[in-house]
């Protein structure tokens, strides 16, 4: 299969926005008013400016989906299921009292940043660079490379905010397909770095929303012929049994890029880049300042000082996971793909991916419906590891759905 551009089939990843809204709202406009429940309001933009000024690959984008999660058992976003035991919570809350929030943070988040170095295990000699979750660091790495003609380069299917980021900042996206078993077709990826010479890579390991590691060795084949920089996304590095970091400094153009949310921290958005000064001296130019807001920094800051306490759910996450797997697979009809993330993705018979949707989130249940997401995912639906509970609720409902 050939690498996919990112012109084609763009929309195949995001719900689709109902065309029927924006029919009516165009016809509202052309009768020259917005009218909502009958009311008359301000006057409407026209379409036709809106469409001169807004770049052609936005006005095709549909927003980040975020479906309304409200009332039911959550297991699609990835999240840590768990919160802290309440003297943790009292003792975070009582820190946060003293937040100057008539202050700016400090634009460094210094005292974060050596914490997570700490934790994280960063080699001294890399520098670090601190995102309002790991989606601002690609925007920032995008950003910082964009440029005519110039492209960013990854798997699909892979994350899907390296595709929505070369969009947003007008770059060419090259999709390499996976292998049907969605390990990395390294002689695509290097054929595809050899024609469209792209300025990143991305890299997820373990990948999303696939779950697997890709073989190392294809990677550092990967790493030394990208003649821009490589980052190795381990978003999910806390599940995964291997880590790219003790290989930083081998190699001057890896860069590694690590969230907090995977690891119960979703909510304070942070994520970190390691690597070589060079570049991220670079990328900080186009960091907003103070992007770290000081509630996230003395948050996070709190949390890693209790890091065991993280490392025990995501053992248990781990064990959870285990087990949710071997009772999916007792489970007939399905085909359960190997994890080591904090969720399993799985395929259900030919063309029951919706109902199949449907009917868990009727049991109270949502997951994540992967159908549309491209061709390798037809059929397969992706569902985090919640808690013991929570999973026992997703497998019984699984279970009395006639496949
Ligand atoms: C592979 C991968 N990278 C990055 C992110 C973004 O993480 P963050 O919450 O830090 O923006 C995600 C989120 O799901 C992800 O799956």
């Amino acid at each position: 299969m050939p690498a996919r551009r990112n012109t084609e089939s763009k929309n195949e990843i995001f719900a689709i926005v109902s065309e029927k809204s924006i029919n009516a709202k165009t016809q509202r406009c052309e009768e020259g008013k917005e009218v909502q429940d009958n009311k008359p309001s301000r006057p409407c933009v026209e379409n036709k400016t809106v469409s001169r000024w807004i770049r052609p690959q936005i006005r095709e984008l549909s927003a980040y989906p975020v479906p309304d999660a409200g009332g039911f058992i959550k297991l699609d976003a990835m999240e840590n299921p768990y919160h802290w035991p309440q003297d943790k919570i009292e003792q975070w809350l009582a820190l946060l009292r003293n937040a100057e929030l008539n202050r700016y943070p400090d634009p460094h988040a210094r005292r974060l940043s050596d914490r997570l170095r700490e934790v994280m295990s960063v080699p001294a000699d890399a520098a670090m660079l601190l995102g309002n979750g790991s989606d601002e660091i690609i925007q920032m790495i995008v950003m910082a490379v964009s440029g005519a003609g110039r492209s960013v380069l990854s798997v699909e299917p892979g994350f899907v905010m390296y595709r929505m980021i070369a969009d947003f900042c007008n770059m060419d996206y090259i999709g390499v397909p996976l292998r049907e078993d969605f390990s990395l077709d390294s002689e695509a990826v290097l054929a595809a770095i050899e024609q469209h010479q792209p300025a990143v890579v991305f890299l997820a390991y373990p990948n999303n929303p696939t779950g697997n590691l890709f073989n190392k060795t294809d990677m550092l084949r990967i790493i030394a012929a990208a003649p821009g920089v490589v980052v190795v996304d381990e978003a999910y590095h806390a599940f995964a049994d291997d880590s790219f970091m003790p290989l930083l400094a081998d190699h001057e153009n890896l860069l590694l890029m690590r969230t907090v949310s995977k690891m119960g921290l979703a909510g304070l958005r942070l994520g970190m880049l390691a690597g070589a000064p060079q570049w991220l001296e670079q990328f900080d130019k186009v960091r907003l300042p103070y992007n770290i807001n000081i509630l996230t920094q003395l948050s996070a800051e709190f949390a890693l000082q209790h890091a065991a306490m993280l490392d025990a759910q995501t053992q248990q996450i781990k064990q959870d996971r285990a087990r949710l797997y071997t009772q999916m697979q007792a489970l007939a009809g399905l085909t359960i793909f190997p994890s080591q993330a904090n969720f399993i993705l799985f395929r259900v018979p030919a063309g029951k991916a919706g109902s199949v949707f449907d009917e868990l989130k009727t049991g109270g249940v949502l997951i994540k419906n992967m159908d549309k997401a491209g061709p390798l995912l037809r059929d397969c639906l992706r569902v985090t590891v919640g808690t013991a509970e929570e999973n026992a609720v997703f497998l019984q409902t699984l279970a009395k759905i006639n496949l």
